[in-house]
């Protein structure tokens, strides 16, 4: 059944748990409600805004206009061949669950993004990543209603242009389209890769290197850096990792030798934003309610009572001290409503 309510509490609906609400709050639990809301013209007379679980946005006061969540559900294998399998999941399937569900039916992947909080319809929006893996990567088609036509369309992979935390759908998709399934390519014979940091030696310690180990080692090194949403509101990674081009990074180097630097291909590298706020003495402070992490400086969390604006305030200050101290301008990577 559609759900529709007014002036509606989104304090649960965002993991930085602030206290703000939406004029308006509806929530589609199948395609038939999806459509029938969607044909109703909500979304064509008001601002909107297409929630996943909010799990990666910044309120900065309360939203005006109708706030959507896709809520569509179940996990299924479309299709299945020697080597790999294309399974379909709902917009609305929790994220974890659905990798808790391929590592069960032993299928490799996802593996390394265990634990990402988050909607799996939000998933190919910002290319979520971790551990050496993005969705992208095995993401093969997404599945949409275009807010234009009402139609049911798809965006295949390489027409999602996924790049770093990016796609076409916060680009020129954003706003136009309604995520209702991903579809993934999974592999039978996982390709298993623990090269990012502590990863490998994490994995061993639990036994062989299999999925069901690998997942369960991607959990506790994040358990053990970022805080849990429901125990300190956060939003995982405040900003982006900066990517500056190579010569920059030379002259940076000749003041700060101990920077770490991960080379990309294109004559550019990927600076951790973690340690450059680290370095500008931002770790474990905390300015009323709001504060950076003290086990992760990229990312902010809300002690309890923190308005948006505080985050937002606090982020300012912290991005403005790193271009002061080294010239980059860090670029957010929550959205910032
Ligand atoms: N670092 C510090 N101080 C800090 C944090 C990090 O010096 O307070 C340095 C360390 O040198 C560390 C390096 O940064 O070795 C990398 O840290 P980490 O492995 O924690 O990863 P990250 O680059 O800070 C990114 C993602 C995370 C993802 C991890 C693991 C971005 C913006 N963030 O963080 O994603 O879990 O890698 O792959 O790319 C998220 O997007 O919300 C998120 C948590």
């Amino acid at each position: 059944m559609l759900e529709i309510k007014k002036n509606y509490s989104l304090k649960n609906l965002n993991t930085f748990g602030l206290d703000i609400s939406a004029r308006l709050f509806a929530r589609a639990r199948n395609m038939k409600d999806l459509t029938g809301f969607l044909s109703g013209g909500y979304l064509k007379k008001h601002d909107f805004l297409i929630l996943g679980k909010g799990s990666n946005i910044l309120f900065t006061g309360d939203f005006e206009g109708v706030v959507f969540q896709p809520d569509i559900k179940g996990i299924e294998i479309v299709e299945e061949y020697n080597q790999t399998a294309v399974v379909e999941a709902g917009a609305g399937e929790d994220w974890d669950d659905f990798v808790q569900w391929c590592v069960s039916m032993g299928l490799g992947g996802v593996e390394n993004l265990s634990y990402i909080p988050g909607s799996t319809g939000s998933a190919p929006i910002q290319n979520i990543g971790a551990y050496g893996a993005e969705a992208g990567n095995v993401i093969e088609k997404v599945n949409f209603i275009d807010l234009e036509s009402l139609e049911s369309k798809h965006a295949g992979r390489s027409e999602c242009r996924f790049g770093y935390r990016d796609s076409i759908f916060k680009r020129d998709l954003k706003n136009k389209v309604i995520i209702t399934s991903v579809v993934f390519r999974l592999s039978k014979i996982p390709f298993l890769n623990t090269s990012y940091g502590n990863l490998k030696e994490e994995t061993e310690k639990l036994g062989k290197i299999d999925l069901e180990n690998i997942r369960k080692a991607v959990i506790s090194i994040r358990r053990s850096k970022l805080p849990e949403p429901s125990d300190l509101g956060n939003a995982g990674s405040f900003f982006k990792n900066p990517v500056v081009p190579d010569p920059f990074v030379r002259k940076l180097k000749e003041s700060f030798s101990n920077m770490p630097v991960y080379p990309l291909k294109n004559g550019t590298s990927k600076i951790p934003a973690g340690w450059l706020i680290e370095k500008c003495g931002w770790k474990g402070k905390r300015k009323g309610d709001a504060g950076v992490h003290s086990k992760q400086a990229l990312v902010l969390v809300n002690y309890g009572g923190a308005g948006g604006n505080e985050i937002f305030d606090l982020a300012t200050e912290i991005r403005s001290s790193v271009l002061e101290k080294f010239g980059i301008d860090l670029e957010p990577e929550v959205v910032i409503i």
